[in-house]
């Protein structure tokens, strides 16, 4: 099977639903992964020093999502899942029509948990950080159940949800692609490719394949799989 990849930079263009007036929040100061090039490790937590910041209160999710018709919940230190008032936010994102996205890796929290959340849930997407096959994304999502995750993603998928598998291409699943496409189309959820510029010289996760490679001077580019 041939896969065609398009590029896309994100930033540039519009994605599904209204991009306008959005924000992109940090809801937590808390992961339980480990994922080696994110901000919580290079910014403070190989320096030895604590992550900054508190989880939202619904208070101030409700004061800062009357300015705002897109809520993002993906942020630079944190996964959103962490936050214990996440359900509240959904059912308050969803009583002011907001389009909701959340992106997210984490993978503790029980199944029942992501169902309330699903059930909750209105107008917008979800984004599922998978990287390979589920069996293998621990490899760089240290702490993950990618294949509990997979299933999570795929009840998303099931109860309407438009779902995002975000899959970051690594040295460890650079062959896995068309795989992985399959594997979305099973559970009818879009599997987007990201290309990371975020690779260190001689780093053993940097793809072999020079078209996975991002250029380290831009921005992260993402591509997607179809
Ligand atoms: C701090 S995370 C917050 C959301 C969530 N915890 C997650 O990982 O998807 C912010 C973004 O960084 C991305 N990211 C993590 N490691 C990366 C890497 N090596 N290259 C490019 N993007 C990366 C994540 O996939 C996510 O989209
Ligand atoms: S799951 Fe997201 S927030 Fe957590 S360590 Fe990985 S990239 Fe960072």
């Amino acid at each position: 099977m041939s896969l065609k990849i398009r590029k896309k930079v994100w930033r540039d263009k519009p994605r599904v639903g209204p991009e306008t007036n959005n924000i992109n929040l940090d809801i937590s100061h808390r992961c339980t992964l480990l994922c080696s090039a994110c901000g919580r490790q290079r910014d403070y937590l190989d320096k030895g020093l604590k992550v900054p910041g508190h989880d939202m209160t619904i208070e101030e999710f409700h004061k800062i999502t009357d300015f705002f018709s897109t809520v993002t919940c993906c942020g630079q230190r944190s996964d959103p899942v962490m936050n214990n008032n996440l359900p509240q936010f959904i059912s308050i994102a969803k009583s002011k029509d907001l389009y909701l996205q959340i992106n997210t890796a984490v993978s503790h929290r029980p199944e029942k948990w992501f169902r309330d959340c699903f059930d909750r849930f209105g107008r917008g997407r979800w984004t599922f950080g998978i990287d390979g096959l589920p069996k293998d994304s621990h490899k760089y999502r240290i702490n993950q159940d990618g294949e509990k995750l997979y299933k999570i993603m795929s009840i998303a998928s099931s109860m309407g949800i438009e779902c995002v598998w975000q899959y970051i291409v690594f040295r460890y699943n650079e062959n896995d692609i068309e795989e992985a496409t399959r594997m979305s189309k099973d559970i009818n959820v879009r599997l987007e490719l990201q290309i990371s510029n975020r690779f260190l010289e001689n780093d053993p996760l940097r793809p072999l394949n020079p078209k996975y490679n991002g250029d380290k001077n831009s921005e992260d580019q993402r591509y997607i799989a179809s």
